[in-house]
């Protein structure tokens, strides 16, 4: 039998919300080596500047393309995609995947929709662009916040979601809106209690597992062997407090303790 070597996929976000997007990949590619990243450092990146974001991404992607033999970089952030790819794409020979906002998918099914992003995501014209082109004729209401990706980072370090809270950031849409597009990859962390407060009557759509498909087709689906029982390896860009609870979670998904990039900080 041949053995066809692990891919090396390196999946980056502002902090753990990229994490969605790691476990809809990995459930279609498991054997291959995840390499995760995360500029918490510069968190949130939905109040950043354009040039800002542009630079920190790329300057992150570039240190860690030096350390291993990336065979495709996943941008698992909304926030970062709307503006960093060109750069991106333009200073790396690899594959580099983006995240959209799922308007399209949404507006096959509904014409009351509802884009929960980050403040950056829904004030920029790739965003409109993307409405004006899949959605011209469904209404889509806007929600931008920031609470919203700090409640996933809490939950995702064992700390309960405050319910009364997320119904209240979530009350302009409470009847006027069927479907939700998660535009952020924090977001689907909160699925069940976006839909309890929602009393269920929504439609949440994301675009986790349409990345994983384009992954899986720039890869391609060769069963792969050797190193499948390799953990993967995750980078932040300044120390946390949260060290230990973040290790547990991920340590769930499979990776390796957290370790720190060479990058000043913030
Ligand atoms: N997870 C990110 C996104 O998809 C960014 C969250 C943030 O840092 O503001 O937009």
């Amino acid at each position: 039998m041949v053995l066809v070597m692990p891919k090396h996929i390196l999946i980056f976000d502002s902090g753990v919300g990229g994490l969605s997007v790691y476990k809809e990949i990995q459930q279609q590619l498991p054997s291959e080596k995840y390499i995760y990243a995360f500029d918490n450092a510069a968190f949130p990146y939905g109040e950043l500047t354009e040039s800002v974001l542009i630079e920190r991404t790329t300057h992150i992607i570039a240190q860690l393309c030096s350390l291993f033999p990336i065979d495709i970089v996943v941008i698992a952030c909304n926030t970062a995609s709307t503006i960093v790819l060109p750069t991106l794409r333009e200073k790396l020979s690899i594959p580099v995947v983006g995240v959209v906002p799922a308007i399209k998918p949404a507006a096959l099914v509904s014409k009351k929709i509802g884009l929960l992003a980050t403040p950056a995501t829904v004030k920029r014209s790739y965003t409109y662009d993307l409405i004006k082109s899949f959605a011209p004729i469904s209404d889509v209401q806007l929600l931008g916040s920031t609470r919203l990706v700090e409640m996933a980072e809490e939950k995702m370090i064992g700390k309960n979601v405050d319910l009364k809270e997320l119904e209240e950031i979530l009350l302009p849409w409470k009847e006027t809106v069927d479907t939700i597009v998660l535009g952020c990859t924090h977001f689907p962390f909160l699925k069940s209690e976006i839909k309890k407060v929602l009393n269920n009557n929504v439609l949440l759509i994301d675009s986790g597992e349409a990345i994983a498909r384009r992954v899986t087709q720039l890869l391609g689906t060769i069963e792969r062997g050797g190193q499948s029982e390799q953990k993967g390896e995750v980078y932040c860009s300044a120390p946390t407090k949260n060290e230990e609870a973040l290790n547990k979670t991920f340590r769930e998904l499979e990776f390796s303790p957290l370790q720190y990039l060479d990058y000043p900080k913030f």
